[in-house]
């Protein structure tokens, strides 16, 4: 893990944030890279359940709606977590979490009496000062709130929406009076969430701003299950199109008394993170929960009508929900790669390469003239305008040709481009593939053939 944040952050891809200011804890900023590669997660994921899906379309809510919406959701509430202070230190812990470390024991879900219980009987340590001096347990809401509007009122309390789905249920009407959806269909949403974590950490892993890709699809309830489990599958091809190994996944049911409050069945498809296997994503039957209690706080009619069979009925809904900067974090850890490669000088050194997949690299293509002498810049200039056209590239011409690889390596570029002397005779470059180090001598005006093929 220390390997991934330290490459984060010296290559670009996510720096923590407010460090001039001494650092914000547990709060990320993505840099160039990262914001590509963020980026390109999300576009794959897009055109892969949206443009490619008849049965999906798409939306962009707001992050903060109606404060009734959350009290219909059950979120007001419902979305607590067990909270306990440490008395000595004044560190603050989520309870379950903690007996969890100490204990080894599953306690999602448990009664607050049974964990201060065990917290007491078992002497459990405070993992900061190694006293054992707690308060009570006591539920925490963990959504964050804000005034909507000039008045510092109760009235115009708000909140940040802490999951996505919310909006798609608010907007289900509209979706269903304005498009041409026929059940069984979805509705997409990719977008910012907030939840005020009480243990955030793992770096990207739990943040109290974080990013999800949501669908609520819409069906029958009779069909549940077939539905469910067609979901799994195209969560696990999304996975494998990715490039996440199916041998660093697996699944893990809620057993009952763990699921949500509006949850039949709930498996979260797990990712096995450099410090252990964890929720990377997870699948919901949500029932009709969902639009009933809004049909009962708004007083809006939310049935469906099917015109061939003359029904009406309050839809059914399968959630599949995917974490985007979990993604992001599966994907660096499953990319991150340290192999030993010759050196210029006849010797091996260790080579650092994240092994992204071609679609999801930041940069596709380095453009790297093999000195700074203007006929080569003049060249390299004019390949690198016409392959920017296409795909994105970067022009480098500082350093060394061996370093300028391992910049390239660390960052996944899969093809670095080298434009030397012989080019202004043979006009033809030098490619080097990422993965293999093989060198391929490629004609100019063929690149962008070549590079068709291998994209
Ligand atoms: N709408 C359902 C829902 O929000 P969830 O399991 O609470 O379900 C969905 O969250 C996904 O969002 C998770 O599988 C995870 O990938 C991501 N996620 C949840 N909390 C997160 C956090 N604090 N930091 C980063 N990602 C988070």
């Amino acid at each position: 893990m220390d390997k991934l944040v330290s490459l984060a952050k010296r290559r670009g891809f996510i720096y923590p944030s407010s460090e001039i200011y001494g650092g914000f804890a547990n709060s990320y900023n993505y840099g160039p890279y990262g914001v590509e590669l963020k980026n390109n997660i999300k576009i794959l994921w897009w055109r892969m359940f949206v443009h490619q899906r008849p049965d999906i379309v798409g939306l962009d809510g707001s992050i903060i709606l109606h404060p009734k919406v959350w009290e219909a959701s059950g979120h007001t509430t419902g979305f607590n977590d067990a909270l306990v202070d440490c008395k000595s230190c004044k560190n603050r812990f989520r309870a379950d979490h903690l007996i969890e470390a100490a204990l080894d024991q599953d306690m999602e879900g448990k009664p607050l009496a049974a964990m201060d219980k065990l917290i007491k009987d078992k002497k459990i340590k405070c993992p900061v000062c190694k006293k054992s001096d707690w308060t009570k347990i006591r539920q925490f809401n963990g959504m964050f709130k804000t005034h909507f509007g000039t008045q510092e009122t109760e009235d115009n309390l708000a909140y940040l929406r802490p999951e996505t789905a919310q909006a798609i249920f608010v907007e289900y009407k509209n979706i269903i009076d304005t498009m041409r959806v026929k059940i069984p269909f979805g509705i997409a949403q990719i977008g910012k969430a907030f939840r005020n974590e009480i243990t955030p950490g793992n770096f990207i892993f739990r943040t109290r701003e974080f990013e999800q890709m949501e669908i609520e699809y819409f069906i029958r309830e009779k069909d549940w299950k077939k539905v469910f489990e067609k979901w799994q599958t195209a969560m696990e091809k999304w996975a494998a199109v990715i490039g996440l190994d199916q041998k660093n996944l697996r699944t893990y049911e809620h057993p009952k008394e763990k699921l949500s409050h509006y949850s039949k069945k709930t498996i979260d498809i797990e990712y096995k993170f450099p410090f252990g296997f964890k929720e990377l994503y997870g699948l919901a039957y949500r029932t009709d929960f969902d639009l009933s209690q809004h049909q009962k706080y708004s007083g809006a009619n939310l049935e469906y009508y099917d015109q061939e069979t003359k029904e009406r009925f309050i839809p059914h809904v399968i959630e599949p929900t995917f974490g985007v900067d979990r993604t992001l974090l599966a994907l660096l850890s499953e990319a991150y790669t340290e192999e030993m490669a010759p050196t210029g000088e006849g010797g091996r050194e260790v080579r650092v390469v994240l092994k992204l997949k071609k679609e999801l690299a930041p940069v596709k293509i380095a453009v790297l003239p093999l000195s700074k002498k203007v006929s080569l810049n003049k060249l390299s200039k004019k390949v690198f305008d016409e392959l920017s056209q296409k795909y994105l590239c970067e022009y480098d011409e500082t350093q060394s040709i061996g370093k300028r690889y391992r910049r390239q390596d660390e960052i996944g570029t899969p093809f670095c481009l080298t434009v030397d002397f012989e080019s202004l005779e043979d006009k033809a470059v030098t490619i080097r593939d990422r993965d293999t180090m093989k060198q391929d001598r490629i004609k100019i005006d063929e690149l962008l053939d070549y590079f068709k093929d291998k994209f």
